[in-house]
């Protein structure tokens, strides 16, 4: 009987005031290379020109990887940033999570990353969620961290980062997306807050649209069954990026207005909290196109001030990173008690919200 006690109380069943307790951001990192690639730039490789560029994305300048420099590079800058921001050793971390679409290899980028920042008693796990990657692993991260405290009574520390070098995958002969890409890391540290932080998250997935988002492999043969994968000669096409642009244009703008209504929904099914559109101080849209973001304030009743497109201007559409390279931004202007929206879609198509107070 006392020994069953003594269980009990060393393993408490979880409650939901243990599984209500705020998990937020406490540290901010971001990383682009110093290689800029502008619109003059390229209109030295394909036929295109500044204006064409600026009307139909808004883009102005990228930044892309040099010779020599990685994926792992650009991750590393970013993690340390952050921890450094939160004011947390990487010893003390405890669950690595890399959304990233460009890696492309094993082991996991997660795992070169834990070795590279020396983080040895983190988990570490890539996700793969085309541009929604970061908020898919934010979302598994922010999950972990509640379990562990309702199931284990642990407090645990979450390094997330969203990476991609996605001129690696870029076909400079294609003048409809290689005008789009550029490549940079954000990211961000996240553990239990005494107030605000996460307050719902959404993810979705539509395995339909598969074909209007995608990149070759070096294994396309496996992917397409073909027995030619186990030969010497076949080393396939490069892993280029392929796009429908109109097609993802009109599903990204679909599927971003309806997340941010879902995010807003569960947090209202979850606490009986109402809260409106009006009520959103900040939206930080996946930063694809200019326009796209325009449509999506537009659609949603949201005023473009109150929407970060400064990133898709500098850095292009930089995939899993280009959410945590705005936080990265904005990071000198966040102010306390803020209402904000994170919302993503990407290949696949995978897609996913996330509703915070700063
Ligand atoms: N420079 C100059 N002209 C270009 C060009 C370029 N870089 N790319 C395409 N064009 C031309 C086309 O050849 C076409 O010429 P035509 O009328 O003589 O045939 C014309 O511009 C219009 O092309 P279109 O593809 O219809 O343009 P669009 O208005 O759909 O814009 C995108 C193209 C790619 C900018 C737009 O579709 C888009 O942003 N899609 C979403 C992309 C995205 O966000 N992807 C990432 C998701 S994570």
């Amino acid at each position: 009987m006392v020994t069953r006690f003594w269980v009990a109380a060393r393993h408490p069943r979880p409650t939901i005031d243990r599984l209500s307790q705020a998990v937020g951001y406490v540290g901010f990192g971001g990383y682009v290379p110093p290689t800029e690639l502008t619109n003059s730039d390229l209109e030295g490789i394909v036929d295109t020109n500044d204006e064409w560029i600026l009307r139909r994305t808004g883009i102005k300048t990228r930044h892309i990887l040099a010779e020599g420099e990685t994926i792992l590079d650009m991750a590393a800058c970013a993690a340390k940033g952050a921890l450094e921001d939160a004011g947390i050793d990487p010893a003390q971390v405890d669950d690595i999570r890399v959304g990233v679409n460009t890696w492309m290899r094993f082991p996991s980028l997660a795992t070169q990353l834990q070795e590279r920042i020396g983080a040895p008693r983190a988990a570490a796990a890539d996700v793969s969620a085309g541009c929604a990657g970061f908020v898919y692993a934010v979302e598994q991260a922010y999950h972990r961290i509640l379990i562990e405290k309702a199931r284990y009574g642990r407090d645990t520390i979450a390094l997330v980062v969203g990476v991609d070098g996605l001129s690696h995958i870029t076909d400079w002969t294609d003048r409809q997306t290689c005008v789009l890409l550029g490549d940079g890391a954000g990211a961000v540290v996240l553990r239990h807050v005494p107030k605000g932080g996460i307050l719902a998250t959404h993810t979705h997935a539509d395995g339909r649209y598969g074909d209007v988002l995608w990149s070759d492999s070096v294994l396309a043969g496996q992917a397409n069954g073909s027995p030619k994968t186990f030969t010497h000669e076949a080393k396939g096409p490069r892993a280029y990026l392929h796009m429908d642009g109109k097609k993802v244009f009109a599903v990204a703008v679909e599927t971003m207005v309806s997340d941010v209504l879902r995010v807003i929904e569960k947090h209202r099914e979850a606490t009986g909290e109402r809260i409106g559109i009006e009520d959103i101080d900040y939206l930080y849209p996946h930063q694809a196109n200019l326009r796209i973001l325009e449509m999506v304030g537009k659609r949603l009743g949201v005023p473009l001030e109150k929407v970060y497109t400064e990133g898709v201007v500098r850095y292009g559409n930089t995939s899993t990173a280009s959410i945590p390279l705005g936080y990265w931004d904005n990071r000198k202007t966040k102010g306390e008690g803020r209402l904000e929206v994170d919302v993503a879609f990407g290949a696949g198509f995978a897609s996913g919200a996330i509703l915070r107070r700063t």
